[in-house]
């Protein structure tokens, strides 16, 4: 079988190919045929060495992928051969908090998903929604499920307005889910072309938050002054000011993101955060994704009401160099698949 490895850090050139016999399962675990993946913006990271998280050398890069059960340990019950599956972003995190102790993640700490075939425990797999293809299921672990948690802890209420920002997975993913719940969205985005996108995926407003670098005004008089009950904040530095400016009195921002990209409010100081914070009540909530229990029941609301993930575009196992340089460019809309068999 052929997986991919970061040979070396620092860009694509460093990912290489590696040919292994394939596993058996031990007692516990479940070998996998992987058929597709989908790229994060933490897989870019890791790639750079900028993630968090220092990243063994020589690790299988990519945390999502899907595929189908091929053969299951003796003590396993969970499986069976044919089951289509997909593994965890965490995969030792249940439920409750987070720890360290449970930090591991595939494609950075632990082997990851770009490879023919994978030996996962039986714990850290979920299966996947009948009506979705492998490819779209791939675009789950991370980015739904982190827009998913953002929306989920605490439950937002039917007619709350939500405020994403970009077009990328995890912001399409939280309008999918925020008319789910029954909210109306306010989406920004730096490209107006994708406004029909936007709202196809059921945005209700649409702000172009890079030509308009006040933008928190424009959504104040699209919620009647009052502001956003929640903000799914992906821009990080670039956008936090103006995020709580946005935000209602007593609203929360759901931070996922403490790197931007353009570089526009990263000198914002402590004061310009702290006195509107506090004067309107407004919690910040760091979310790290989320975990299995959260997967499973994402999973289900899936099932339920058959949101198809929004999918860019789709490269093949031999072309996974393309998608990491595709996907880096920023110019995609919703997910980067890479396919494997
Ligand atoms: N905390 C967590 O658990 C968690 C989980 C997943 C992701 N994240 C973070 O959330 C953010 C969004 O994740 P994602 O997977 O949705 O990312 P993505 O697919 O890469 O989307 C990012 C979006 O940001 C906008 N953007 C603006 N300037 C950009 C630039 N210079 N380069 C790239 N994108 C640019 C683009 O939207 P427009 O063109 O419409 O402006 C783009 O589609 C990332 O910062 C990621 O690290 C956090």
């Amino acid at each position: 079988m052929k997986s991919y490895h970061i040979e070396t850090f620092g860009n694509v050139n460093g990912l290489i190919v590696r040919e292994h016999p394939t596993p058996t399962p031990g007692p516990n675990e479940v070998l996998v045929s992987i058929k597709a993946t989908s790229l994060n913006r933490r897989d870019i990271l890791i790639l750079q060495q900028t993630y968090p998280l220092p990243s063994k050398q020589g690790v299988v890069p990519i945390s999502d992928g899907t595929g189908e059960v091929v053969s299951t340990g003796n003590n396993v019950t969970k499986f069976k051969k044919g089951d289509r599956v997909a593994g965890t972003y965490f995969p030792r995190w249940r439920d409750g908090r987070i720890g360290l102790d449970i930090g591991d993640q595939p494609g950075c700490t632990l082997d990851g998903m770009l490879s023919e075939f994978v030996l996962l425990q039986e714990d850290w797999l979920v299966l996947i929604p009948d009506y979705l293809s492998f490819e779209e299921a791939a675009t789950l672990p991370c980015a739904a499920l982190t827009a998913w948690s953002a929306l989920t802890s605490p439950p937002i209420s039917p007619g709350n307005t939500i405020l994403t920002i970009g077009s990328g997975g995890v912001s399409l993913f939280a309008i999918q889910f925020a008319k789910l719940f029954g909210a109306k969205v306010i989406a920004l985005t730096s490209r107006d072309e994708n406004t029909g996108q936007l709202k196809s995926v059921g945005a209700d407003n649409v702000v172009n938050y890079y030509s308009n670098p006040d933008w928190s005004a424009d959504v104040l008089k699209l919620t009647n002054g009052q502001g956003v009950d929640r903000v799914i904040e992906t821009g990080g530095p670039d956008t936090l000011e103006q995020s709580i400016k946005a935000t209602a009195i007593g609203g929360e921002i759901a931070l996922l993101s403490y790197q931007g990209k353009i570089n526009r409010n990263a000198e914002m100081g402590l004061n310009k955060i702290l006195a509107p914070l506090f004067s309107r009540l407004i919690t910040i909530k760091p979310l790290f994704v989320g975990n299995r229990i959260s997967f499973e029941n994402m999973n289900r609301a899936l099932s339920q009401h058959h949101i198809h993930p929004e999918i860019d575009r789709a490269f093949s196992f031999e072309e996974a160099k393309d998608a990491y340089r595709y996907f880096a460019e920023g110019k995609h809309t919703g997910k980067v698949i890479i396919k494997v068999s």
